[in-house]
């Protein structure tokens, strides 16, 4: 029996990436996972993944960026386990034409509901079911990029990522007294298929360097698990070998 043994967690963003280590974690500790993302098939990868290690996967795909889509998914989990104990907020995109010289409002649109809406509706959808219980934790994934202004991101995915930082703080002001916790993952680069959308290309070797999906799938592991009357607020997570650092003392050295 694991330490999370009859709690249900909803990871977003389950099929690649982040999400996908953090659901087979989450797995290992006992949980049963939901597991979101727009196409089904990874999403069956990753609960085969579960499965096959004896843990307990459940896939309800759906586009996070509708609302209602999210609300059918929430009462699906609620009517299936009558509870939601974890949710990982993870799911996110970036796009190639990201700075402002090409930044179109369907782009700024796409990236502000992919990242802020969806996390908002997540939110809003399971802050009832945890409200009941009296317990839950939320575990969004924001971004350096959240706490850091740079062109690297571009303005949209900034911004969206900003207000992911203050909506996690502001359950926290609101629902602790409902023994509700919410944390907020900073994570530098790591080596996922979101990269594959940079405007200039990342090697192989670049990527062996940064974090890996698993560093940070194991530190949402540990988040999610800490004692009931603490709640780890924020958390950054980067490579050691930190490509910004990196380029900031190469300049100051030419
Ligand atoms: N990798 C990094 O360097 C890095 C750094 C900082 C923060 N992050 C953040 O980490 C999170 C996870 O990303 P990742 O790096 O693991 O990249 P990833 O492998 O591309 O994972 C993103 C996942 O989100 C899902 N997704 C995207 N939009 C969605 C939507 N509208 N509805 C449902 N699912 C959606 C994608 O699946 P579908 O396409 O099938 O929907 C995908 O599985 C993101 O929030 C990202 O912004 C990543």
């Amino acid at each position: 029996m694991g330490a999370l043994t009859g709690k249900v967690a909803w990871v977003t963003g389950a099929g690649s990436g982040i999400g996908q280590a953090a659901a087979i974690a989450l797995a290992k500790e006992g949980a049963t996972i939901v597991l979101t993302g727009r196409r089904k098939e990874p999403l069956q990868d990753t609960a085969a993944t579960i499965k096959k290690a004896g843990g307990k996967a459940d896939v309800k795909p759906g586009d996070l960026m509708k609302a209602a889509a999210v609300t059918k998914i929430a009462k699906d989990i609620e009517k299936k386990y009558g509870r939601c104990d974890i949710l990982v907020n993870n799911a996110g995109l970036n796009i190639l034409d990201r700075q402002w010289a090409k930044l179109t409002p369907a782009g700024a649109e796409e990236v502000i509901d992919g990242n802020l809406s969806s996390a908002f509706y997540c939110t809003s959808a399971v802050l009832p079911m945890m409200r009941k219980q009296k317990d839950g934790v939320l575990i969004h994934t924001s971004s350096m990029a959240g706490r850091n202004i740079s062109l690297l991101s571009g303005p949209a995915y900034t911004a969206a990522k900003h207000g992911v930082v203050a909506m996690s703080h502001t359950i926290n002001m609101e629902e602790c007294v409902n023994g509700i916790r919410s944390s907020v993952v900073l994570p530098g680069e790591v080596a996922t298929p979101i990269l594959d959308k940079r405007p200039v290309p990342i090697t192989a070797a670049e990527r062996k360097r940064m974090a890996q999906s698993e560093d940070v799938g194991d530190l949402i592991r540990y988040v999610a698990m800490v004692p009931a009357h603490i709640v780890i607020n924020e958390v950054w997570i980067t490579p050691t070998w930190n490509r910004g650092y990196v380029a900031s003392l190469n300049r100051g050295k030419g």
